[in-house]
């Protein structure tokens, strides 16, 4: 440990996650979406959100831009830079479970290792891995803000899925596939998970 952290010590609260959960109809979670650009994970973010809040769940969504906007703004994409992104949402995420918070992130999350090392700051329960799968030819398709069609000319370097790599999980809790069913299904998928896993 370096010299400065050796003056720094964990306080433990008073009120724990448990206690909290005593107050609450739902439990919390982190809700970790993860798959290639356009492939929907903001979409069913928002979408699944919506459903809880209309439920009087508390939510919250953290996503990719928003966050690259503000608290990680000094990151770009190298791989050392997505994974301290993904450390730092790993850590948000935390507080926020912590809190109570059913915590739907939105990052491409690209590499295994940054999802496993963000897995692992997790009791087990509390961590549901969501790929949201979708081919490159449809995100491709999709394309919403044009970004593919600037990677393919260089315009953009080290774009996932077309000149940096996206490591698919072998056990993920759930898969999602956008390029097959509606958003509407997508987000009752989601749900249904959620209620059979004594979630809501
Ligand atoms: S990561 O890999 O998890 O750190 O990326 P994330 O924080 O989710 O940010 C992805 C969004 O940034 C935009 N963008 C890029 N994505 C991938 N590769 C490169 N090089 C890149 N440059 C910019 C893009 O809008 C991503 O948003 P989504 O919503 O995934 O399309």
């Amino acid at each position: 440990m370096d010299e400065s952290k050796s003056h720094i010590f964990w306080h433990q609260p008073k009120i724990t996650q448990k206690e909290r959960r005593i107050l609450q109809q739902h439990r919390s979670c982190v809700i970790w979406l993860t798959g290639l650009s356009a492939s929907g994970k903001s979409t069913l973010a928002n979408e699944l959100n919506k459903y809880l809040h209309n439920q009087s769940v508390r939510s919250y969504v953290l996503d990719g831009d928003n966050v690259r906007l503000g608290l990680n703004r000094d990151l770009g994409f190298t791989p050392e830079d997505r994974k301290e992104n993904i450390r730092r949402i790993g850590e948000v995420s935390r507080l926020f479970v912590d809190a109570g918070l059913i915590t739907i992130t939105a990052f491409i999350s690209p590499y295994l290792e940054d999802r496993n090392l963000v897995r692992s700051m997790f009791p087990q329960d509390d961590f549901i891995e969501v790929f949201v799968k979708c081919s490159i030819e449809e995100c491709e398709r999709r394309d919403p803000k044009g970004l593919y069609k600037k990677a393919r000319t260089d315009q953009i370097k080290e774009f996932t899925g077309v000149s940096a790599p996206y490591e698919i999980s072998k056990n993920p809790e759930l898969v999602i596939e956008t390029d097959k069913q509606s958003v509407e299904n997508s987000v009752l998928q989601l749900v249904g998970y959620l209620k059979t896993h004594g979630y809501l």
